[in-house]
């Protein structure tokens, strides 16, 4: 009899124990669940305009397709940016920026450049199209160089008027979120 009575309060308390560890196991995997698993990017808050028609974008993805099914000539595939990431060299990309793309894409690179407005293809928004998964550095490089030569747009070819240094000096500086541009000091 007493020893029924032990083994029934046993048996009881496995089960409360059971309880308790579920309930524990739930409670953990929900503090788990609740975590932040990702910070967002630091150009995440920035306000990009919209306001292009839809068919200036649709007409803009020729040059995304072009680069996903066609491929791109030989001398641009897996290029990547060689260049130490220092301030020197995203100051220089910002003083070329301002001079050679900023009339067209805009300072901020929001697409509203004074001369990209009377282009028949809108000036792409660069500080939106920069954080695409398809904007590696390959395909930046190929863009700034080869320009619309492809897809017939204005953007302008810059192979022969910049300098690879130069082009990724740009690159370099878009990626970098379009910071403010210093006065060249020296
Ligand atoms: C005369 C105006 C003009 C100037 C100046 C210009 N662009 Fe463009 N750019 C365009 C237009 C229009 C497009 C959209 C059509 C296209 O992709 O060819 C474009 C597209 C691009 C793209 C491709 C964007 C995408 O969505 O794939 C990149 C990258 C780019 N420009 C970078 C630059 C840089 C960097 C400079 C300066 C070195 C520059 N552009 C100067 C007009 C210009």
């Amino acid at each position: 009899m007493r020893i029924a009575g032990y083994l029934e309060r046993c048996q009881a308390l496995s089960a409360a124990l059971a309880l308790v560890m579920v309930v524990a196991a739930g409670a953990c995997a929900t503090v788990t669940i609740n975590e932040p698993s990702f910070a967002p990017p630091a150009t995440a808050a920035r306000t990009v305009p919209l306001g292009q028609a839809p068919s200036a974008l649709q007409e803009r993805q020729a040059r995304h397709r072009t680069f996903i099914s066609e491929g791109i000539p030989v001398e641009y595939v897996n290029r990547t940016n060689p260049l130490p990431p220092t301030q020197a060299e995203t100051d220089a990309g910002g003083r070329l920026y301002s001079a050679r793309c900023a009339g067209c894409h805009g300072v901020l690179g929001t697409g509203d450049g004074e001369f990209g407005r009377d282009l028949t293809l809108p000036p792409a928004v660069l500080a939106a199209m920069v954080d695409q998964p398809y904007s590696v550095d390959q395909y930046l490089f190929w863009s700034i160089s080869e320009g619309g030569l492809r897809s017939g747009s204005q953007m302008p070819a810059y192979k022969s008027a910049l300098t690879s240094r130069e082009i990724w000096q740009v690159v370099q500086y878009m990626r970098a979120g379009f910071p403010p541009v210093e006065a060249d000091s020296g």
